[in-house]
């Protein structure tokens, strides 16, 4: 197989950031495009092409500075993606994974309508073009408490999501064209993070059980190995080795997964990139997934997958109000869990700010080692960030 030298990154937030680093280690340089001027990706980067993620110009310049494109966000301009999808058919610069793919999962009504059409399982729902739509279907009493209203486009950390248990929540429904799904009563949720490579060989990571913080619908902790039974295990993996498979997808997908409690297995949610479910194998391989990533869209051979050990990322979210915020080293006193921290300027309410993993004999060992560190920011930022 043959490897390309120069990988270019749309976006720049903190999973650019750990795919430039994964570079410098892999001897590839790194391009990104974004408008923040100070992301977190910048000082990891060879370099930085100035335009967000509509920003046609500014994609011309990153295809002409690339053998390869890639994304750490999907969220990416409908005319930017057709733009590459040329780029990509001219066979000039590999665009991985395909922006078709994109086109697709970045609005969770083509992503959800897609899975249906692919006989995949995912909870039934239904597309509104706006809330006034949404509203006459109410009163027509299409959806019984408790039901599920996402944005279809530009949601994260829970904030296209807006979970309806009684009148009350019809007070606050979410502006834009939307979807409605069932209220899916699970036991637990699942990621399965996983790499395609060029020639269609695929690497799964061991499942991970996802945690989440109850009142945002925010990521909180991923934990590793995830307590399923072997069957179940295989079965979450095999699901999502299908589902991108057919997406022919090159690159590192996450997919989230609701376990049902008859044990079925509902996808949630497929990301078209590196994935905060993933962040723990950072610690937990020897290849991480944004190595891996790399390693894929860059045609290089997948690398090692294997399980070291029972592992947790707890993520480090702002609760406090808008504010410059500290550096935190990556150890603290009292705790010998590894601080990942993004180094964003400001700290906002809910704002993910870094992430912390630890290792341990059990998972329960993990999780007491991972909390400590997360206690250790807490007082190094005065109460600020855990
Ligand atoms: N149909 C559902 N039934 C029950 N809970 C749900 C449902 N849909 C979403 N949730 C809850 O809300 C969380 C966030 O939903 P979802 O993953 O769709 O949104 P998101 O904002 O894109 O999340 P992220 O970007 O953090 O992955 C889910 O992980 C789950 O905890
Ligand atoms: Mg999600």
């Amino acid at each position: 197989m043959s490897d390309s030298r120069t990988i270019g990154i749309i976006g720049a937030g903190q999973l650019g950031r750990y795919l430039c680093e994964a570079g410098q280690a892999l001897g590839l340089r790194t391009v990104i495009m974004t408008d923040d001027p100070s992301p977190p990706a910048a000082a990891f980067a060879d370099r930085v092409i100035a335009g967000g993620l509509e920003d046609l110009a500014a994609a011309r310049a990153l295809v002409a500075a690339c053998d390869v494109v890639t994304f750490e966000i999907e969220s990416v301009g409908v005319p930017v993606l057709e733009y590459l999808a040329e780029v990509e058919q001219t066979g000039t610069v590999a665009v991985r994974p395909r922006p078709g793919i994109l086109l697709t999962l970045r609005n969770k009504a083509l992503q959800k309508a897609w899975l249906v059409a692919h006989g995949l399982p995912t909870a039934p729902f239904v597309p509104y073009a706006d809330t006034a739509a949404l509203r006459a279907a109410l009163d027509a009493g299409a959806h019984p408490y408790p039901w599920v209203q996402k944005t279809q486009v530009g949601g994260y950390d829970g904030r296209g999501v807006h979970i309806a248990r009684g009148t009350p929540d019809l007070e606050n429904l979410l502006p834009g064209p939307c979807l409605v799904e069932a209220f899916v009563p699970h036991v637990a949720e699942l990621g399965v993070v996983l790499a395609r490579a060029v020639d269609g060989t695929l690497k799964s990571y061991d499942p991970v059980r996802l945690h989440f913080e109850a009142s945002q619908h925010i990521l909180d902790a991923a934990v590793v190995p995830a307590g399923l039974s072997p069957e179940l295990a295989r079965r979450a993996v095999e699901l999502a080795e299908r589902t991108v498979t057919a997406l022919d997808g090159v690159g590192v997908f996450a997919l989230e997964l609701f376990l049902t409690e008859r044990d079925e297995l509902l996808v949630n949610e497929i990301s078209p990139r590196v994935h905060n479910s993933g962040h723990l194998t950072l610690e937990s391989c020897a290849t991480s997934q944004f190595a891996q990533h790399l390693r894929a869209v860059a045609g290089l051979a997948l690398g090692d997958v294997t399980l070291k050990g029972p592992t947790v990322m707890r993520n480090l979210l702002w609760r406090g109000d808008t504010s410059p915020a500290p550096a935190v080293p990556a150890r603290l006193p009292g705790s010998g869990a590894h601080i990942y921290w993004y180094d964003k300027a400001e700290g906002r309410l809910w704002r993910k700010m870094g992430h912390v993993t630890a290792r341990g004999a059990t998972p329960v060992l993990a999780a007491a080692e991972a909390e400590a560190g997360c206690a250790a920011v807490r007082d190094f930022t005065a109460g600020a960030c855990w």
